[in-house]
């Protein structure tokens, strides 16, 4: 099993998603790992120490100043005889302490004293979650070397608020904790991947950009989906307001320009995804400064440049990925464009999706795409961003040629 032997240690903090971490101890144990559990007194309000013991079939360790449990492990040996700290749900409240180091209570000492890999699922309110003083935590958090598994977007439970704030699924948790542990296999293990996703934004000048409705959403579930199956992947974002996805390296960029050298930068790679809505012109010779309105003086006119095509460049590079994968969002003539661009940019598939405002795909979270390579055309019936990232990912690894 993947977590054979694998001794996770399990902090438990408050917060109503304390409640998923019972089924996440179920999802541990199932893939082989062994769940020792340590609850705060908030999370206690919210599932029971009863519950969680007999879920995980542990002792649950509570107090700090327990002679019993000194006497039993103490919490020094509870922070090291484990292979991985996992804190799930991480309240805003315990994010705090870990970054400037408190130790008062059991949970917030164990963090102080490990020195194992830590893996946290926060899980708060929108306005928690986005907030500077949380911002600044999670910043110390990440420069420390803490590994972060969401949080999610979506509704909270109590008050039905919808923002960033959801805790990972349970099912995402302990994938994450598999390729933490180096012990997840997939099809697409020791394989290496380079996705584009989102729009780029070109300036005008420092306060005005040109840009499209792309939200990231197909993209960024494609990265996702890649990395369950075991891929190596690096994102090559454009400004989205989603989070950046679990499991993989995510590189934030503005511009086509800058999208494309990172990309080359990740080169050579065994797969590239290229999904970004890459602006097809900038506007040459962006101002320095804010253009100015001026009376009686008219607009300005904006003279464009074209932007270096990526995939384009990828699907003709010298270290060109054994496996190249374009999109085509077209109105019209969709799967004879796409069969013409699938020559015209070297890649080896071609995801068509037609985008005309009726469908609304673009900034949707549904899809409906043909995939178009050498061997035909297949056509995917409406299913969500999601899915077709899953489905698309498993077509990858059975494309994709042996190392
Ligand atoms: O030519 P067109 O924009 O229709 O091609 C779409 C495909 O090419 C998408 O995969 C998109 O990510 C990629 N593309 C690119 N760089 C551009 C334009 C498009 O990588 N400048």
């Amino acid at each position: 099993m993947e977590l054979s032997d694998k001794r996770i240690l399990l902090i438990i903090s408050g917060g109503i998603a304390a409640y998923k971490s019972l089924d996440l101890i179920r999802r541990l144990r199932a893939r082989g790992a062994s769940v020792r559990p340590v609850m705060t007194a908030a999370s206690q309000e919210f599932v029971t120490p009863l519950a969680v013991g007999a879920l995980s079939a542990s002792h649950v360790y509570t107090e700090l100043f327990s002679r019993e449990d000194e006497q039993d492990v103490g919490h020094i040996r509870l922070a090291r005889e484990c292979d991985l700290v996992l804190v799930a749900p991480a309240s805003a409240d315990l994010l705090a302490k870990m970054a400037y180091g408190l130790a008062n209570d059991l949970a917030s000492t164990i963090l102080l004293a490990s020195d194992r890999p830590v893996l946290v699922a926060p899980a708060m309110n929108p306005k928690m979650w986005s907030a500077a003083a949380t911002a600044r935590n999670v910043a110390t958090l990440r420069a420390d070397g803490v590994h972060f598994i969401g949080p999610m977007r979506g509704e909270m439970a109590e008050s039905g608020e919808a923002g960033l704030g959801r805790m990972a699924e349970p099912l995402e948790i302990a994938d994450a904790v598999g390729r933490l542990l180096g012990s997840a296999k997939g099809p697409l293990s020791g394989r290496t991947a380079i996705v584009t996703s989102g729009p780029t934004h070109e300036p005008i000048d420092p306060v005005r950009y040109i840009a499209n409705r792309s939200s990231g959403r197909q993209g960024h579930a494609i990265a996702a989906a890649l990395a369950r199956l075991g891929a190596d992947v690096t994102l090559v974002s454009g400004p989205v307001s989603i989070a950046d996805p679990p499991g993989v390296h995510t590189i934030h960029v503005e511009r086509a320009e800058e999208m494309l050298r990172a990309v080359e930068a990740r080169l050579p790679a065994d797969i590239a995804v290229m999904v970004a809505a890459v602006a097809d012109w900038r506007v040459a010779g962006a101002a320095d400064q804010k253009i100015k309105k001026r009376q009686g003086e008219g607009p300005p006119a904006l003279e464009l440049a074209e932007n270096p095509d990526i995939l384009r460049t990828v699907g003709h590079h010298r270290q060109r990925p054994k496996l190249v994968v374009g999109f085509a969002a077209e109105t019209q003539d969709l799967e004879e464009n796409a069969v013409q661009k699938l020559r015209r940019k070297g890649a080896d598939v071609i995801v068509a999706n037609d985008v005309s405002p009726e469908t609304a795909i673009m900034g949707g979270s549904r899809n409906r795409v043909n995939i178009v390579s050498a061997a035909g055309i297949q056509d995917w019936p409406d299913m969500s961003k999601d899915e077709v990232a899953e489905r698309l990912a498993t077509l990858i690894s059975e494309l994709l040629p042996d190392a």
